[in-house]
């Protein structure tokens, strides 16, 4: 029974089970090997911890109430705290010590009519944390965001974007940066009758405005988007609530039980342009996408990398995953997107290794890159793996050397110091190992990460697999 018991916990799903406790004080950390000196900031990831709510597993991994990690690093020390973010639902939740609220692929607490009162999802914030305009937010792509005091991890709000955002407006999870600006930009879908996009643009000192809405033929799901220096593009995949979604609306059937895949459609693609909101259509073959990985400006044409799968068994897998079943879904590739003004679109796949979770380099934001950087798909655990990069030039890959035990999400690249290619950059990784009962936080060598890592922080738990995080400098918090 103990055998079986510990062959039950050495595998991916350890990285599904809740964690409830914080660490509010932070720690100092064990470091294996040595941490790069130019590493003066703070690293913040961000997941669901939260699978079980008093005794209610979450059907879907997207579900759990938001924690957010942060391992600041300095003088070659590591120190950590976690805290959940006290939404009001977690408060609600707390107070009654029950489930009350539904989210992605749970429908809210009790019978019809408590259903139908709680018709509104409240913010998980669960999916993402950036540090911008002075502020950090905890994102989730159905709500406004959560604020949180960047030191201490408290949380400060719910925050409208300075009276931006109205009481039930969404902004996605996926802003992007246009560093020759310093502007943050984002968007948020608004279901209904006519579903929409908003834009949203918000300065180097935080301040946001509404720059445009436009108008949707149907209702997708949209978790990311691309910029340019001139442009914002939507790749609205055939994955699309039915015209008058009755379950949705009455609070019997969630959003992602709503959700239908219609390849038919083939994927619209909206190229907006961020100065005069004109809107280019364009159409190609169905996919389904969950990110985008960076795009530019060539000539005049648009430039878009994003992770691309050929069917919706994604879809199910974040089901299975929360059910402790193996599930592998249709694998996920680096594919490039290229429009032209004249209408036309090319889609091609870059590369044979599946990767999901992609990021560039800082540097090359909104101009052309030559590294992605992602998660490799892992046989057993679907849309997480082994960190790795590919050279969209060529289609070549290298992969970080993980054991069967070890399972990692998305890579936070570092810039190094003096960059001279998109290679420069550090890897910051949280890894699980099953065996050992604890995530660590892998620091690799962008140019080679299939090299053993420069340095290993021992977190002091299982961090719950997550999806997002940022690196913020400590001279831009200061
Ligand atoms: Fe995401």
């Amino acid at each position: 029974m103990l055998v079986e018991d510990r062959m039950t916990e050495a595998d991916w799903r350890m990285g599904f089970r809740s964690l409830e406790a914080e660490i509010g004080d932070g720690v100092e950390l064990e470091v294996d090997g040595t941490l790069p000196a130019e590493l003066e900031g703070t690293l913040y990831r961000i997941g669901p911890a939260r699978f079980d709510v008093y005794g209610e597993r979450y059907r879907h991994w997207f579900d759990g109430d938001g924690m957010v990690h942060a391992l600041r690093l300095s003088g070659g020390r590591a120190e950590y705290r976690n805290r959940f973010v006290a939404t009001d639902k977690k408060g609600e939740e707390d107070a009654a010590g029950a489930r009350i609220h539904g989210a992605f692929g749970t429908p809210p607490a009790g019978g019809p009519l408590r259903r139908l009162r709680n018709v509104h999802p409240k913010s998980a914030a669960n999916t993402n944390v950036v540090f911008h305009g002075g502020k950090l937010l905890a994102l989730w792509e159905a709500g406004r965001p959560w604020r949180l005091d960047p030191v201490t991890l408290e949380t400060v709000g719910e925050d409208d974007l300075g009276g931006v955002l109205g009481k039930h407006e969404a902004i996605s999870a996926h802003p992007k940066l246009d560093r020759a600006t310093g502007e943050m930009w984002n968007f948020g879908v608004g279901y209904g009758p006519r579903t929409t996009i908003s834009l949203y643009r918000t300065s180097a000192d935080g301040v946001t405005a509404r720059v445009h809405k436009v108008p949707l033929d149907f209702a997708p799901m949209v978790h990311d988007f691309a910029l340019t220096a001139t442009k914002a593009v939507f790749v609205l995949h055939p994955i699309a609530l039915p015209r008058i979604p009755v379950g949705l609306m009455l609070g019997r059937k969630t959003f992602g039980d709503s959700l239908r895949w219609q390849p038919q459609r083939g994927t619209v693609v909206l190229s907006v342009d961020r100065e005069t909101g004109e809107v280019r259509p364009y159409k190609t073959a169905p996919f389904l996408t969950f990110h985008t990985a960076n795009a530019w400006d060539e000539d005049d044409d648009v430039v878009v990398d994003l992770c691309a799968t050929e069917d919706d068994s994604i879809m199910k897998f974040f089901y299975e995953v929360m059910a402790g079943r193996d599930f592998a879904p249709t694998s996920t590739y680096l594919t490039r997107l290229r429009l032209s003004p004249d209408g036309r679109i090319e889609q091609r796949r870059l590369s044979d290794v599946s990767l999901e979770f992609p990021r560039v380099a800082g540097r090359a934001l909104c101009q052309p890159h030559t590294r992605v950087y992602g998660a490799t798909v892992n046989d057993a655990a679907g849309f997480l793996g082994a960190p790795a990069t590919v050279d969209p030039a060529t289609g070549r890959s290298s992969v970080a050397v993980l054991k069967a035990h070890q399972i990692a999400g998305e890579p936070v690249p570092v810039t190094k110091a003096d960059p001279t290619s998109d290679d420069d950059v550090w890897l910051l990784a949280l890894v699980l190992d099953a065996q050992a009962g604890r995530t660590d936080v892998w620091v690799l060598d962008g140019a080679d990460v299939a090299a053993p890592p420069v340095a290993v922080v021992r977190l002091p738990h299982v961090v719950p697999f997550g999806f997002h995080g940022s690196w913020v400098r400590a001279s831009s918090m200061s």
